[in-house]
């Protein structure tokens, strides 16, 4: 990779980035959301499990590096389940995010799983990509629709959902992460340490990450996140900086319970919520 003075830029679009993301990003130490949707998963499909049905199909949106589906296929592997008849779409509209989880996804559930360019957005161009028709599991994890931050976008991805999703049996699960709540903490949205973090890469050698200067004003319930990023080379002569990135990501805030408000002009049905250790997992349906 070349040296690079200066670049704008979000956590998901270049391989040091990425590899950043992965290193800071919530993991299943602290986060334990795959199980949970491991146990929906197995609900929903038990019903379901026909040799001659067509596919179960889940469809993690926003997958960014795989963890949702890596824990899923952990969970599958601890029971012996092998995920019969089960096909997962993992979509990102971030290539080096789709690459870094195929990487990490091990080799077990590999031919279950396509990685799909695609956007939140335009779900409908998704399934064509896939050749399936409907999704019976769709998720959008930990809070990631809080990136869908211009107006309009959160009423778009649900009017898609509702596209998508197979009428009567499929589920949507849309998580609203604690901290993305305007009432609860505007300070934080995001991960947002003082001073300077570094930490090292266990992916490539002698490399090094610095994380300064946060900041982040909110407005019209958009958080702009700011900080810098720097990508180090630790060498025997001394550290020499390969990339300074200036990094920039909006995030929405939400109310409590607004999703719901906005669900059924997208022609959905709101299920239910359910209560994570960090946030709400919205649940929707759509009418058979
Ligand atoms: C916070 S990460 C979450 C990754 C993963 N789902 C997890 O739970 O660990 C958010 C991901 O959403 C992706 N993303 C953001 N906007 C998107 C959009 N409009 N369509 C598809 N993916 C999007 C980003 O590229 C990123 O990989």
């Amino acid at each position: 990779m070349s040296a690079n003075p200066e670049k704008f830029n979000d956590l998901y679009s270049s391989p040091y980035l990425v590899d950043y993301y992965d290193l800071v990003a919530p993991n299943s130490d602290s986060i334990d959301d795959a199980s949970f949707y491991w146990r929906v998963y197995q609900e929903l499909r038990s019903p379901l499990l026909k040799p001659t049905r067509e596919p179960f199909v889940i469809m993690d949106v926003g997958t960014g590096t795989g963890r949702v589906i890596q824990g899923l296929s952990n969970s599958a592997a601890v029971i012996g389940d092998d995920f019969f008849n089960t096909k997962v779409l993992g979509v990102d509209n971030a290539q080096h995010m789709l690459d870094k989880a195929a990487q990490n996804l091990d080799s077990l559930f590999k031919e279950h799983v396509s990685w799909i360019l695609g956007s939140a957005l335009d779900l409908a161009s998704v399934m064509a990509q896939s050749g399936y028709d409907k999704v019976d599991l769709l998720i959008f994890s930990i809070g990631s629709i809080s990136h869908l931050s211009e107006k309009g976008q959160p009423e778009k991805f649900l009017e898609q959902v509702s596209r998508v999703l197979r009428p009567g049996t499929g589920r949507a699960y849309v998580s609203i992460y604690d901290e993305s709540l305007l009432r609860k903490s505007e300070e934080i949205a995001f991960h947002q340490p003082e001073g300077i973090t570094e930490i090292k890469s266990q992916t490539f050698p002698n490399i090094m990450y610095r994380e300064f200067n946060h900041r982040g004003d909110i407005q019209d319930k958009v958080k702009d996140v700011k900080f810098e990023l720097q990508v180090v080379e630790q060498t025997e002569l001394g550290d020499q900086v390969l990339e300074t990135n200036n990094i920039s990501m909006r995030m929405r805030q939400w109310e409590e319970d607004e999703l719901v408000s906005m669900s059924s002009d997208a022609g959905l049905n709101f299920v239910e919520k359910a209560r994570g250790k960090h946030e709400t997992f919205y649940v929707f349906s759509t009418s058979a």
